[in-house]
């Protein structure tokens, strides 16, 4: 037997839009995402939303639930207190299409800029050969699942437009990140400096480590301190370590 709740969810294009409340029947073990397809299905078939696998793996339902960037598909309706109105607004970061769909093309612009992987040299697949200690590594950043959460949530990019073309926020800069400490990337070679781009053109320098990224990533990357603060390191040793300052001007 199920209960009545209230959403209120925000519907509307890129000309604006409001919020409209709507009462609809939750059940036992729904999720959010249970709740808002029942509602297509009974109150507002044009009601748009974004989904594929329901699981928290295709990243597609990323939305703000009470203020808070969620996956729609993971947010159960029994962790959301039970005697006020469910609040579902699209992610704010991104410029909306259509109620709860947002345009995310920013990322892929930005995943774009990013040099590929490089295999060193007359080494072929299935030839690469690694420390698991650096297999494990790159391994969490891997978990990624793309759902823009961290993205959304990053003050830089969140309430500041004009930060977007000088900033990859966290999602890129952590792979960066993975790429300059993959020990067979062989990028340096190519006279790709990961380190130097991740500063100079994709903005590390505006992360002031808040940790608010790592706080809603569904997958507890710890992408602050496990990718920002390390390549933050590399990138003050690259710069001020005479040493290697030494290093690079003897390999000059
Ligand atoms: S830690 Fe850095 S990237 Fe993450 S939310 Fe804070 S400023 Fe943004
Ligand atoms: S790092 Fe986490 S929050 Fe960011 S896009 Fe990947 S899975 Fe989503
Ligand atoms: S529908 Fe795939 S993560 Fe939610």
């Amino acid at each position: 037997m199920g209960t009545q709740r209230r959403f209120r969810i925000w519907r509307g294009d890129t000309d604006g839009g409001d919020f409209v409340d709507f009462d609809v029947e939750v059940n036992d073990g729904e999720v959010v995402l249970d709740v808002i397809h029942r509602l297509q299905a009974t109150q507002a078939p044009d009601l748009a939303v974004r989904w594929n696998c329901k699981a928290g793996k295709c990243g597609s339902c990323s939305a703000e639930v009470n203020g808070r960037p969620r996956l729609l598909c993971m947010t159960r309706m029994s962790t959301l207190p039970p005697h006020q109105p469910v609040t579902v607004t699209p992610m704010r970061t991104f410029p909306v299409i259509r109620d709860l769909v947002t345009d995310v093309s920013y990322n892929y612009q930005k995943a774009r800029e990013i040099q590929a992987f490089l295999p060193p040299k007359g080494v072929q697949p299935g030839e690469y050969r690694m420390q698991q200690v650096d297999v494990e590594r790159s391994q969490e950043f891997r978990k990624c699942i793309e759902c823009f959460l961290c993205q959304n949530t990053c003050h830089v990019i969140r309430d500041h437009e004009d930060n977007k073309a000088h900033f990859s926020g966290p999602r890129f800069l952590m792979r960066i990140a993975e790429l300059d400490m993959h020990p067979l990337d062989a990028a340096d070679e190519e006279g790709v400096d990961r380190k130097r781009a991740a500063q100079d053109e994709h903005g590390l320098g505006f992360c002031n480590i808040t940790k608010c990224c790592t706080e809603v990533c569904p997958e507890h990357i710890k992408i602050t301190d496990n990718a920002l603060i390390p390549m933050k390191e590399r990138v003050v040793s690259l710069r001020f370590d005479p040493l290697a300052r030494l290093l690079r001007r003897d390999r000059r």
